[in-house]
């Protein structure tokens, strides 16, 4: 079993790019540790965010070490344009509480704004996660997700955080399925717990409350 907290360890990229990424601490942290990292956001208010001149471009890192940053805009790969910019010879792949199942696959319908549409089917993103990775290349798929809801209660899409992607459409497109829905709740309650962010939770609470699940594949 590959742990994530292994994983830093071993995968700190040349190369890497979030999807989706939000805020873009993680980005920059992997920037300082050398690794040249592109981040894609379909909401035009994190470019607004992050639109001072440091926020972007070099980042130094501790000991002489030092990256790179750079945020898109748009839908990956569904914007052609975008897309191009992305490119390709990259060493891995994140997406974090963006690709779970239940935002782009919800088992119940739910209002649109609570999904989350790629804009192509399952297929043709699956493809493009591999064109654009080196191989040997990973991407990690990684989810914290709350409980899923009772059964009479409202459907919570973003409380389904398994990869949304069938085991063998990834093995068919030419990946190596390192771990699939690999349950790592205990990981994130002790991240919680350390960074203080368990609001006051001990860990028994925390086990009812936090999932984390993560499915790791790397390009043959
Ligand atoms: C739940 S947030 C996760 C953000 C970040 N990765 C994190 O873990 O904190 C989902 C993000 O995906 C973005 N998003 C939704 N649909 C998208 C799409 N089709 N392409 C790119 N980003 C999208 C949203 O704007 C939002 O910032």
């Amino acid at each position: 079993m590959i742990r994530t907290s292994e994983l830093a360890a071993y995968a700190i990229p040349r190369l890497s790019r979030d999807f989706c990424n939000g805020l873009v601490g993680h980005l920059r942290m992997l920037s300082s540790l050398g690794a040249d990292s592109v981040g894609v956001e379909v909401n035009p208010l994190f470019q607004a965010l992050y639109s001072q001149p440091d926020d972007q471009g070099t980042v130094q890192g501790g000991s002489g070490v030092g990256g790179h940053l750079k945020l898109l805009l748009g839908k990956f790969p569904a914007d052609a344009e975008l897309a191009e910019a992305v490119g390709g010879g990259y060493d891995l792949f994140i997406s974090k509480n963006v690709l779970k199942r239940g935002y782009i696959h919800p088992a119940k319908k739910v209002d649109p704004r609570m999904t989350i549409q790629l804009g192509v089917d399952d297929k043709v993103y699956v493809q493009a996660m591999h064109s654009m990775l080196n191989c040997g290349g990973l991407a990690i798929i990684y989810n914290i997700c709350p409980a899923m809801a009772k059964q009479d209660d409202p459907y919570i899409p973003w409380a389904d955080g398994r990869c949304p992607f069938d085991r063998t459409l990834l093995e068919d497109a030419g990946f190596e399925v390192l771990a699939y829905d690999q349950d790592d709740s205990l990981a994130i309650h002790e991240f919680w717990m350390t960074l203080n962010l368990n609001r006051g939770q001990d860990r028994a609470a925390l086990g009812k409350t936090i999932f984390a699940t993560y499915t790791l594949i790397r390009k043959r």
